[in-house]
C-alpha cells in the first residue's frame, strides 16, 4: 500500500555506500550529514524510493524501514533479540493472528514488535519501568498507537508469578527462565508452546533439566547461524565477519492433559 511520508514517522535514509540512518520526520526538521543537511520538507508528502540530496549534493534514498532495520537502529537500553532469531522464534512458537502471548522481559521491545506484527495479543512483564516505557514507545513508533491496544505491559517481577491464565504462547528472554516453569504450567493452556532465548549453554542446561521435571514435553534447543556473503563481480565469498553468537532458542510444549484410561 503506497502512502506519502508524514511528519512523526521514522524513515530510513541510505547513502551510496548502503549506510543506513533512521530519521524521525518533522516539519522544518533537518538530518545532518558531513555534506550538509537533508531537509525533511523535501521528503514530507513524497513516496518511498525518493532520491534526495543534502544541501552540498550528497545523495540519499528514502524508504520506510523494515522491522529488522528498525530493531537494529531504534533506541535501546537492554540487548535486543536480533532479527535472525526473531523470525525463527515466531515459527518455533507458531505465533498466529489473535494468539494470546505472555512475554517477559520486554527490554527495548524488539520481540514485542515482531509478535504484534504477527497479529498476537501480548501481555508483557518487565522489571524496569524505564524499559517498559521504552518498549511501548518503540512499539507505538513502528506499529502506530493502535498497536498498544494489543500490548498490555505490566511493570513487575515475572518470577513472582503470572496473574493471568489461558495463554497460547510464552516467550521468555530472562536470565533464569527455569524459575518461571511452574507458573508457566498454570498460565499456558495445554498444547501451548514456550520459547526461551538464552545466551549461554549453562543456562540452557538448567532450563532443560527443569523442563524434564515438568509437564512440558517435546523440548528442543537450536541456535541459528547466519552468514552473509560479499558479492561483487568475480569476488563472491562469505563476508570476513559475522555475528557468530547471539543466543540459544529452546522450545517446549505444555502437555499434561489427563491420561486417557482407554489408551
Ligand atoms: C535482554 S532484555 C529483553 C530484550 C527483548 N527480548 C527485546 O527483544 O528487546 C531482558 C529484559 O528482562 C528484564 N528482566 C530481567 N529480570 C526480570 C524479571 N524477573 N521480571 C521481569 N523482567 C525482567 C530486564 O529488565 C530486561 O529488560
Amino acid at each position: 500500500v503506497s502512502r506519502p511520508f508524514e511528519a512523526g514517522e521514522r524513515i530510513l535514509l541510505f547513502d551510496a555506500k548502503g549506510r543506513r540512518y533512521l530519521v524521525q520526520l518533522a516539519e522544518g526538521g533537518e538530518f545532518h550529514t558531513h555534506s550538509g543537511p537533508v531537509r525533511h520538507d523535501d521528503l514530507l508528502g513524497r513516496e518511498e524510493g525518493l532520491l534526495v540530496r543534502s544541501t552540498r549534493g550528497a545523495r540519499y534514498t528514502a524508504v520506510r524501514p523494515t522491522l529488522a532495520e528498525v530493531v537494529l537502529k531504534m533506541p535501546r537500553g537492554a540487548q535486543v533479540i536480533y532479527p535472525k532469531d526473531l523470525g525463527p522464534i515466531l515459527i518455533l512458537a507458531d505465533v498466529f493472528p489473535g494468539a494470546r502471548v505472555f512475554e517477559s522481559g520486554l527490554g527495548s521491545g524488539a520481540m514485542s514488535m515482531a509478535l504484534l506484527r504477527a497479529g498476537a495479543d501480548v501481555v508483557g512483564y518487565e522489571l524496569r519501568p524505564d524499559f517498559a516505557a521504552r518498549a511501548r514507545n518503540n512499539v507505538a513508533a513502528f506499529l502506530g498507537a493502535t498497536a498498544l491496544e494489543h500490548y498490555h505491559v505490566d511493570v513487575r517481577d515475572a518470577y513472582d508469578g503470572i496473574a493471568e491464565t489461558g495463554f497460547d504462547r510464552m516467550i521468555l528472554d530472562l536470565p533464569e527462565p527455569w524459575r518461571l516453569i511452574k507458573a508457566a504450567e498454570g498460565a499456558l493452556r495445554p498444547g501451548g508452546i514456550l520459547v526461551s532465548y538464552l545466551p549461554t549453554i549453562g543456562q540452557v542446561s538448567t532450563l532443560r533439566d527443569t523442563l524434564d521435571r515438568s509437564a512440558f514435553g517435546l523440548a528442543e534447543t537450536i541456535e541459528v547461524l547466519q552468514r552473509s556473503w560479499h558479492v561483487e563481480g568475480q569476488s563472491v565469498r562469505p563476508d570476513h565477519r559475522m555475528v557468530a553468537h547471539t543466543g540459544f532458542l529452546t522450545s517446549a510444549r505444555l502437555l499434561g492433559a489427563a491420561d486417557d484410561p482407554k489408551a
